[in-house]
């Protein structure tokens, strides 16, 4: 590893869903314990920073990303005493912290709101939205943003669910309580955050309906240009990074709502955020399915515009909003050969890489019956969408009853094939999916060229293979993947290239099976 190493762009970030990872007191819910019971787990993976999802005090209307207090831990998931172990052991191993900040809205529980909704005149009333008349905005959840409060008898905004009334980030008091937010957990120890819907933030003052266009949601049928990416942001973001720099390598990754990698861009930068994602490679569908074609297009897309930006890209292949990318696209229940891929993509692209827990095992979503669901849109809208509980179900440690995971029945039922696909067993299979992660995340630590190095295509490849190299001055691998159910072979680039990493059956360099992937190096 070289000395300018740099944990945010050179590392690879690891999210855990804390309710779902380990559960260390046997409620049946994963917390902040359990999670500190397993990091050595993640230091042998070989991770460089840990983002958490939200572990604050929750009614649970959106499982933690509906906040009640914004400075202290849910007693289900643990104690600030925790969290402050937690961050020592974590630093112990080398390991990061990133936050989850969710401050586009609260929940309607957090003594804000309920002091704002107490009168028109209560000193907190601004620092939510209020209108005598809705306006045409839509929840991005399902149905108007706007709900009546008959105590006052006005209505609050709303982004997501009526359970999350948005903050007044207009109001300078707000702005300084929630800064002040960052404060409290920067002296804590944290390094880092992941910022909820950031580009929501600020709506337009005098809050006019948004233009019509057609879609299939109500959410869907306007062109959100006055619920989000308001002007006000970037004065707000140089404040946020301002005081981010006053600690020693800290960092913000915001979560960009609706995004476009030009979008993205434009919110960071050196008095910015460090990065946003642009979720490149999640939105395939049977328009636009999984190949060699479609990721070409979309690593393009992406290089242009953030090559020429100058800013570092993310990578991310599944999340807990998401169906994960093994369940996205594999063929059957034992193929996890496109898993291999999507690994393969997600740690040697150009970009930071956010591994989701159980990515790294190829874990795949669960499925529930109407009357399972938890998640409010799947609520909402089942049969047509079925919520993002499925990418949420417990982490598959072993084969033990509750999968390693609790000593009781978990909030979400454990994934069928657990006793099968677990840590335990991929620990201990030679071609697995975890330890060919383990081995390229080792990879990365060892060559400068898979991290900060340039990507250039190979060009005159077959139309199922993509093929890049990334090289500096000194050092070039080679990635090949065949996204075809036939062999395929292609010409190298001169040089004596060596296979050092592949998933399946070894073949000889310039040769893959179908749906295989291969490393190499000159
Ligand atoms: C984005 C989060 O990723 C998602 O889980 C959440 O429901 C919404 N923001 C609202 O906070």
């Amino acid at each position: 590893m070289t000395d300018d190493f740099l944990w945010w762009q050179d590392g690879v970030i690891y999210q855990i869903y804390p309710r779902s990872f380990a559960d260390s007191d046997g409620d049946g819910l994963g917390d902040l314990p359990g999670i500190m019971a397993r990091l050595d787990y993640l230091q042998e993976l070989g991770v460089d920073a840990i983002w958490l999802s939200p572990f604050y005090p929750t009614p649970d209307k959106d499982f933690g990303y509906d906040i009640s207090d914004y400075q202290d831990v849910d007693p289900r998931f643990g104690s600030l005493a925790d969290f402050d172990r937690l961050v020592e052991e974590a630093h112990r191993r080398g390991i990061r912290l990133i936050l989850d900040m969710v401050l586009n809205h609260t929940s309607d529980q957090h003594a804000w709101f309920q002091e704002a909704r107490r009168s028109r005149d209560d000193a907190r009333r601004d620092w939510y939205i209020w209108r005598d008349q809705p306006n045409n905005w839509q929840a991005a959840f399902g149905g108007p943003a706007w709900t009546l409060d008959p105590l006052t008898g006005q209505y609050y905004l709303h982004s997501f669910t009526k359970e999350q009334p948005d903050l007044n980030w207009r109001n300078p008091l707000v702005r300084q309580a929630l800064l002040d937010v960052f404060r409290f957990w920067l002296e804590r120890g944290a390094d880092g955050f992941r910022l909820d819907v950031f580009n929501a933030y600020f709506k337009h003052p005098h809050l006019p309906d948004n233009p019509r266009k057609l879609g299939l949601r109500g959410f869907d049928r306007q062109h959100h240009i006055y619920d989000m990416d308001q002007p006000e942001m970037m004065p707000l973001l140089n404040e946020l990074r301002h005081l981010l720099d006053t600690y020693p390598e800290r960092y913000a990754v915001g979560e960009t709502y609706m995004a476009t990698p030009q979008k993205t861009v434009s919110y960071c930068g050196p008095d910015k955020l460090h990065a946003a994602f642009s979720f490149d490679f999640t939105s395939s569908n049977l328009l636009y399915p999984w190949n060699a074609v479609w990721v070409r297009q979309k690593i393009e897309g992406r290089e242009d515009v953030f090559g020429a930006a100058g800013i570092w890209p993310t990578t991310v292949m599944s999340n807990h909003d998401l169906p994960r990318a093994a369940s996205r696209y594999s063929r059957g229940a034992g193929d996890d050969a496109q898993a291999h891929m999507a690994m393969a993509l997600l740690l040697t692209l150009r970009g930071t890489p956010f591994i989701y827990y159980g990515e790294e095992i190829g874990m795949r979503d669960i499925a529930l019956k109407r009357s399972e669901i938890l998640d409010p849109p799947g609520k909402k809208f089942w049969p047509f969408y079925k919520g993002r509980d499925g990418c949420r179900a417990p982490m598959q440690w072993d084969a033990s009853a509750q999968a390693g995971f609790s000593t009781v029945q978990p909030w979400l039922p454990l994934h069928p094939d657990y006793p099968l696909r677990n840590v335990e067993a991929q620990r201990a299979d030679p071609g697995s999916l975890f330890n060919f992660t383990k081995k390229l995340l080792a990879l990365r630590k060892e060559m400068p060229a898979l991290r900060r190095g340039d990507l250039v295509f190979l060009e005159d490849t077959p139309p199922s293979v993509l093929a890049y190299r990334r090289e500096t001055a000194g050092e070039e691998v080679l990635v090949a993947i065949n996204f075809g159910h036939s062999p395929a072979s292609f010409r190298l680039p001169d040089g004596k290239w060596e296979v050092v990493l592949a998933s399946g059956t070894p073949e000889p360099p310039g040769s893959l099976g179908p749906g295989q992937v291969c490393v190499m190096t000159n």
